[in-house]
């Protein structure tokens, strides 16, 4: 109990405004608006519940919506690497746009990154 994990020392003020900068941007960008709902306020509201248990704060994710099998529930989207690379560089904009200072910030990237590629599902079509 009274355990400190990234999710206590971020705050859940601060974790909701970035992954609402986050799915601002994944709205403009190009490679990635195609493969998203219009509205984003159900992706936004569960990314909220995922990250905080992600963080080490409560289950809020599996308490609704069971395991997250997140690669199982990416399977219907093509994720190429491309793909992977630009949410990885949304969510980098947002975390610097984001008060949480270093070194967490560093760390919460690294941990995304390595889910990100976990995603991949598909390869980059050739040019
Ligand atoms: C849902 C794309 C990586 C967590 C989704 C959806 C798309 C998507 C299209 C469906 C949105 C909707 O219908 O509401 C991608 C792409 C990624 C990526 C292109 C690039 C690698 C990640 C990562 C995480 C994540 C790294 C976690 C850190 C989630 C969650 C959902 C979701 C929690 C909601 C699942 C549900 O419906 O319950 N993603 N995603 N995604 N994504 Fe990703």
């Amino acid at each position: 109990e009274n355990q400190e994990t990234v999710y206590s020392i971020v705050g859940e003020k601060t974790l909701h405004e970035l992954v609402d900068r986050f799915y601002q941007l994944v709205s403009e960008h190009p490679a990635l608006s195609p493969i998203f709902p219009d509205d984003l306020t159900e992706t936004a509201r569960k990314q909220k519940q995922f990250l905080t248990q992600f963080l080490g704060g409560p289950s809020l994710y599996t308490e609704e919506h069971g395991h997250p099998m997140l690669r199982a529930r990416h399977m219907p989207f093509t994720i190429t690497p491309a793909r992977a690379d630009a949410w990885l560089s949304c969510m980098a904009q947002a975390l610097k746009e984001t008060p949480i200072d270093e070194p967490l910030r560093r760390a919460v990237f690294e941990r995304l990154s390595y889910t990100a590629r976990h995603m991949i599902n598909s390869e980059d079509k050739p040019s």
